[in-house]
Order: structure tokens, then sequence, then C-alpha cells
């Protein structure tokens, strides 16, 4: 599929790693929608994107939101699930006072927003994309995590299921040439690892990847665009981490 003149939807646009995406796709020659809830940031975004305010976590604000896009647009070609909030919590935490163990709200939390989410918008973006004939792409942002990553039980969890996701939906929506990937970014520069991880453990993620650095959101656009662009890629996970492994 080519990107250019193509509809994109980029859920969780308005900063970070989706901003990166939906200003690469655009540069492509994409129209793209930046749906995100974060209403005061989508007003901050480039003339070139159009933001929409939608909560990935509502079921019926996201068909309501994808209805007016398909309205306005007549389409959405290609779909990125990019959307999520990176939790960390171990099992078990014998210095927190409140109880030694993972609190269950936190988890079904990080499961709604990071897996719920994902199966919530491709949903609504589906049902158009198959009345509509359209051959679309579809490209979850899933994570590292997805193998097991220690402190991150939920997230861990819900980027797997996203990854199984995956993998279900290049089965079932081939037949109506509609393609469904993944990048699973490592550990990436921007603002959300800085607050999600300690800068000790930052040096230990650089010092264990063989090529001693951080990713960069660039590096993570250019992998989504490629995952669009190839149209025989279908059911792949991409790990874009620089060769670390956890
Ligand atoms: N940054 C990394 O190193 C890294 C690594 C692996 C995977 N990821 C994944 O990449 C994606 C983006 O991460 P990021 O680091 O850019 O995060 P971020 O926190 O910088 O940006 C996330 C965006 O999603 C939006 N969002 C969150 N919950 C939402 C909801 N319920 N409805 C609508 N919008 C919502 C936020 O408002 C924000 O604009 C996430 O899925 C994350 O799990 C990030």
């Amino acid at each position: 599929m080519k990107t250019e003149g193509a509809v994109a939807l980029v859920t969780g646009g308005a900063r970070g790693l989706g901003l990166e995406i939906a200003r690469h796709l655009s540069g492509e020659g994409a129209t793209v929608v930046v749906a995100d809830r974060n209403a005061e940031a989508l007003t901050a975004l480039s003339p070139l994107l159009e933001g929409c305010v939608m909560d990935v976590t509502d079921p019926s604000q996201v068909k309501s939101q994808v209805a007016k896009i398909i309205d306005k647009h007549k389409r959405i070609d290609i779909l990125v699930n990019n959307a999520g909030v990176i939790t960390s919590e171990p099992l078990v935490n014998l210095t927190n006072p409140d109880g030694i163990m993972h609190d269950y709200g936190r988890f079904r939390d990080s499961l709604t927003v990071n897996l719920d989410s994902v199966f919530i918008v491709t949903s609504a973006v589906v049902e158009h994309m198959v009345k509509l004939r359209i051959r679309g792409a579809i490209v979850n942002i899933s994570s590292i995590s997805a193998c097991g990553n220690e402190g991150q039980t939920a997230y861990s969890a819900a980027k797997a299921g996203v990854n199984a996701m995956t993998v279900t939906w290049s089965k079932e929506l081939g037949r109506w040439g509609i393609r469904s990937n993944a990048v699973a970014p490592g550990f990436i520069g921007t603002d959300s690892t800085h607050s999600a991880v300690t800068e000790t453990a930052i040096k230990h993620i650089r010092d264990n990847t063989p090529l001693r650095r951080l990713g960069d959101a660039s590096e993570v656009a250019a992998a989504v665009r490629s995952l669009i662009e190839n149209d025989f890629l279908n059911g792949v996970v991409l790990d874009v981490n620089g060769g670390l492994r956890i």
C-alpha cells in the first residue's frame, strides 16, 4: 500500500511515539487523523495533522468518532494502534506498606488501556474497512515487554495479548486484503521512558543493548511505514530494539 494519498488514524498521537508516527506518515503524503484523550495537547498539533478527541477505552465514543472520520474522509486505510500507558509493578513488593501483592485494580487498568483499547479501536475501524472493501493496514504498537519484563506483570501481559491479536487478525482479515502487523519497540528515548525508568536502569539497558544506545522515535516510525508499504507482510511482530533481549 502506498502511504501517499492514504487516510491514516493514529491513536495516542498527541505526543511521544504516536506524534512521531503521525508526522512521518503525514510527511509521506497521508492524510493523518490523530486520536488522543488529551484534548489540550491536540490543540497544539501542526495544522497538517487533524486532531480527534477520543478515549480509546470507551467503545461507544470510539465508534461515534470513527463514524465521523469516515463521514468526512470516506475511508480509513491505515490504523496505527499506538495509544497506551507504560505501567510497572512487580507481583510481590515487600516494601509496599499498603500490601505486598500487585494491586488487582491497577492490573485491570493496565490491561484496559494497553490491550482492550486495541480491540475496541480495531473493531470500530475494521467494520468500515470490510463494508467499504478497503484493503487496509493495521499496525499495533507492542513492546519488548511482551516477552515478559521483570517488574511489569500487567504491561507485559497486555503487550503479549496485542501480539496474539495481531497474528490472529492477520489470519482472519487476510481474506479481505486487510493486513495486521505490529512493531515491538525496545527502549526508545522518549519522555515516557525517562519517567517510567530510573536513570540507573536506563544505563543498564544501554550497556546491555548490542548497539549501546536507546532507540529513536523516528526509527519506530520508519518501521511502521515499512509494515504499511510492504503488501506481503502480514502477521509480523517487528522488533525495533537494537538487538536487546530481555
Ligand atoms: N517509549 C518507549 O520506549 C516505548 C517502548 C515500547 C513500547 N511503547 C509503546 O508505544 C506506545 C506509545 O508510547 P509513548 O512512549 O509514546 O507514550 P506517551 O505517554 O508519550 O504517549 C502516549 C499517548 O497516548 C495517549 N493515551 C493514553 N491513554 C489514552 C486513552 N485511553 N485514549 C486515548 N489516548 C490515550 C496519551 O494522551 C499520549 O498522548 C505505547 O503503546 C507504549 O506502550 C513505548
